[in-house]
């Protein structure tokens, strides 16, 4: 059953809907502790800035801002596939929520930390996909000094189903060659550029290349330094597998919403559960997988 359609003015002061870039529709959040945008399209949030900091999100100057695209940047949500659908490779990469219309379903603000929540359910078009299976999936932003991400997803069919989810954040660093991904040492990784063979680093990531690596059954902890004196701490919950991406220059320059010099100035390290980390939910059982950020500068 729906909730309820949620009434625009039950709005806390420090939320605002307002139509965004291209046209589509944004929350944007000015609290006491910290600001972000959310757009409904792909529950996807843009920035966030705690109160007295720097933007802690990447987002591309290139990015396209229509409902044919994913945002680029950010904190795109991959469900329920990850990457290609290995039954339907036209079907778009890393599912259908980032393109999907997402709801706004509740907001609050309590001590000028800003809490949004945002709703999406099977549709007839999700259920003619590759992963036609009924579910609801709840998305809280908690936005502070800190940035809470929750991704519920509720089994609402009558069978088990099995899905792989992403929180694909982007973070801004000052130089992506004086970065350093910690917490990541000795587990070993999946190399998407060397065709999945399984390697191990005794050492902090860091990136001189293209880098794309899948850890299964990861540390719950993780932190990135750039060189600036920042150190951005990672800490999730329900998720077992982190993602490590920088696309360097090629790769960069092979997609249309990604300016050409910019992969200088993001990481990926994403919140996840994939491959064999995948969620197998019985009817009427949910899972949470939660990102908690926090920039210390
Ligand atoms: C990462 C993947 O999560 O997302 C990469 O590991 C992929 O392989 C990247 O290139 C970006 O994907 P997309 O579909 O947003 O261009």
């Amino acid at each position: 059953m729906s909730p309820a359609p949620f009434d625009p003015a039950a709005l806390p002061a420090s939320v605002h809907l307002e139509t965004g870039r291209g046209g589509l529709p944004v929350v944007r959040v000015v609290g006491r502790q910290g600001s972000a945008e959310l757009y409904l399209h792909g529950a996807h949030l843009t920035s966030w800035t705690p109160a007295g900091g720097l933007p802690v999100l990447w987002l591309s100057a290139a990015s396209l801002f229509t409902e044919a695209k994913a945002i680029r940047g950010g904190v795109p949500i991959c469900f329920p596939w990850f990457g290609a659908n290995p039954l339907d490779p036209a079907a778009p990469a890393h599912g259908f929520a980032r393109l999907s219309a997402w709801e706004l379903v509740g907001a609050r603000d309590e001590d000028g930390t800003v809490a949004v929540t945002l709703r999406l359910a099977d549709s007839p078009a999700t259920r003619t996909t590759a992963w036609p299976h009924r579910f609801e999936a709840l998305y809280t932003v908690t936005v502070g000094a800190r940035l809470t991400l929750a991704l519920t997803v509720t089994n609402r069919g009558p069978d088990a189903v099995t899905f792989e989810e992403a929180l694909h954040s982007y973070l801004a660093v000052d130089d992506i060659r004086a970065t350093e991904v910690t917490g990541l040492e000795g587990a070993p990784y999946l190399d998407q550029l060397a065709g999945m063979s399984v390697e191990t680093d005794t050492v902090p990531v860091r990136f001189s290349a293209e880098t794309d690596r899948i850890y299964l059954d990861s540390p719950a902890a993780t932190a990135v330094t750039d060189g600036s004196g920042r150190t951005v701490s990672i800490a999730t919950g329900g998720s077992h597998s982190t993602i490590v991406w920088n696309p360097w220059i090629v790769k960069a320059g092979s997609m249309v919403d990604f300016g050409d010099d910019e992969w200088t100035g993001m990481v990926c390290v994403e919140t996840a559960n994939v491959r064999t980390d995948a969620v197998r939910l019985g009817p009427g059982q949910s899972h949470t997988m939660s990102l908690l950020l926090s920039a210390i500068a």
